[in-house]
């Protein structure tokens, strides 16, 4: 067995070192002080190569959307132009002071446009851009909607969210002191009669995504949007779904109140890679003097930072945001332009669609009317459970897709192709699908190539082991 990095190491054995007189020279010892120790630092002495090997293997144990397909429904990982990463890198952008107003005017005039188009892309109001992820722009939206609800004297502590809801609207709703009301679906939408039940004067908000989490558009949204106005609630888009919608319908018309957008996902920002978010908020006008501050706008041909809005509910992030990925977001925007946002759009539904006839001989997919940008598909009547499809998949080369959820799929698969994937690996991943399910027996037990095998889950709950040393 190859030797790890630890074992490898000799007393003396080290990499190239630049003499003496040109750098500090770096000695173990003051690398963490004595009395921070509890043991001496078991640190190998290696040599530049074996390091270089070290991490270069741990970056190929990583998978990524740049090694191959990454279909996990609702999470959007699509390919993001590398062109915008350079872009953020921009020296002008990077070392800008937040608090220097005057010097940053190009930033700040960014910002002030990126707010523009997004208010244009969702036709409503005004934006903020300062929430760090989807799920703070809920929370944020519906700290603004509490506010409202004060402002006007009604005592309203009830949010609504259908039962096929992602699982961070009823958390928000928590967090933010509200009670959280399940609303029942019918044929994987929203069922009218069940939402006028629930409906009374407690109800602040209704909260829904749209494409819902099985990719179903809400058709009776404007009906949804009737029953909860006039009961004197509000509606709040979890806008994560917003890939499937660009160019095609806006939030605001449908008659939601306020919305967040995932920035990273849906306008070029990996998920999930553990960097920056940005859940930017949009809101329609009766929202909108409660927005955190600052705001950015223009006066004259002077870009500032509105902090005199007196109905705020104050800061809900530092500075302004993550602006790298706004400033990655609204590249995205401005080279796509109107017309490619729409065609973004039109291919996420149309890879959805065509990946679900590949698999329609092998796969059920109980919610099948009018699949946008993802589907759910059903393992309930294969041989295998959606965990074993998962697993087997990694052994392939393959991210599995998220499973198990939305939970009123049985054994439910949420796959979600998204629209920078060429029709071959489709076809390619449908094939792979395929040979997973005809060999039940062998599929169970994979994956038996990817660094970490087929894992007990029990045991390694139960007993984790958090040593590095151990893991790699
Ligand atoms: C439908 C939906 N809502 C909300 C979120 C939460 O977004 P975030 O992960 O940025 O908090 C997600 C994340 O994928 C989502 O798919």
């Amino acid at each position: 067995m190859t030797k790890l990095i630890w074992d490898r190491g000799q007393k003396g054995r080290r990499g190239y070192v630049p003499s003496v007189s040109q750098t500090p020279q770096v000695n173990l010892e003051n690398l963490l002080g004595k009395e921070y120790r509890e043991e001496d630092l078991d640190l190998p002495e290696v040599s530049e190569l074996d390091v270089v090997r070290h991490f270069t293997s741990l970056a190929h144990k990583n998978y990524s959307v740049d090694a191959n397909f990454y279909p996990l429904g609702s999470c959007t990982m699509k390919y993001n132009p590398k062109v915008n990463e350079e872009i953020a890198r921009f020296p002008e952008f990077l070392e800008a002071h937040p608090l220097c107003e005057e010097a940053i005017q190009g930033s700040l005039e960014l910002m002030y446009k990126a707010q523009d188009l997004l208010a244009r892309i969702s036709g409503m109001s005004a934006v903020t851009l300062q929430p760090l992820a989807g799920a703070h722009g809920e929370f944020t939206g519906l700290m603004l909607i509490k506010a409202y609800h004060r402002d006007k004297l009604e005592d309203r502590d009830e949010v609504i969210v259908p039962d096929s809801a992602h699982g961070t609207n009823p958390a928000s709703a928590n967090m933010c002191g509200f009670k959280v009301i399940e609303v029942k679906s019918k044929d994987g939408l929203v069922d009218i009669e069940e939402l006028r039940k629930v409906v009374s004067n407690k109800t602040a908000a209704l909260m829904l995504t749209n494409p819902n989490t099985l990719g179903l558009f809400e058709k009776d949204i404007l009906e949804i949007e009737k029953i909860v106005h006039d009961a004197g609630g509000l509606l709040y888009y979890d806008g994560a779904n917003l890939n499937a919608l660009l160019g095609k319908v806006r939030p605001g018309d449908m008659g939601f109140d306020v919305m967040h957008f995932n920035l990273h996902k849906t306008f070029s920002t990996p998920h999930g890679g553990g960097g920056p978010g940005s859940g930017a908020v949009a809101v329609n006008d009766i929202l909108k003097p409660y927005l955190p501050i600052p705001i950015t706008i223009k006066e004259d041909d002077t870009y500032k930072l509105d902090y005199n809005r007196p109905k705020s509910i104050g800061k809900v992030a530092t500075f302004y945001g993550s602006f790298g990925v706004v400033l990655k977001a609204y590249s995205y925007m401005i080279t796509l332009g109107k017309h490619g946002l729409k065609e973004a759009s039109e291919l996420a539904v149309l890879n959805a669609n065509y990946l679900k006839a590949l698999l329609k001989d092998v796969l059920d997919v109980p919610y099948n009317n009018g699949v946008m940008h993802e589907f759910v598909a059903s393992a309930k009547n294969t041989k295998l459970t959606a965990l074993e499809i998962a697993k087997a998949l990694l052994d392939y080369g393959y991210h599995a897709p998220t499973i198990y959820f939305p939970l009123i799929v049985p054994e439910a698969l949420m796959i979600e192709p998204t629209e920078t994937e060429s029709p071959e690996t489709l076809e390619d991943f449908a094939d792979v699908v395929k040979e997973i399910l005809a060999n039940p027996e062998k599929s169970k037990v994979l994956p038996q190539k990817t660094p970490v095998k087929r894992v007990d889950e029990v045991h390694a709950a139960r007993h984790l082991v958090l040593t590095r040393k151990d893991l790699i």
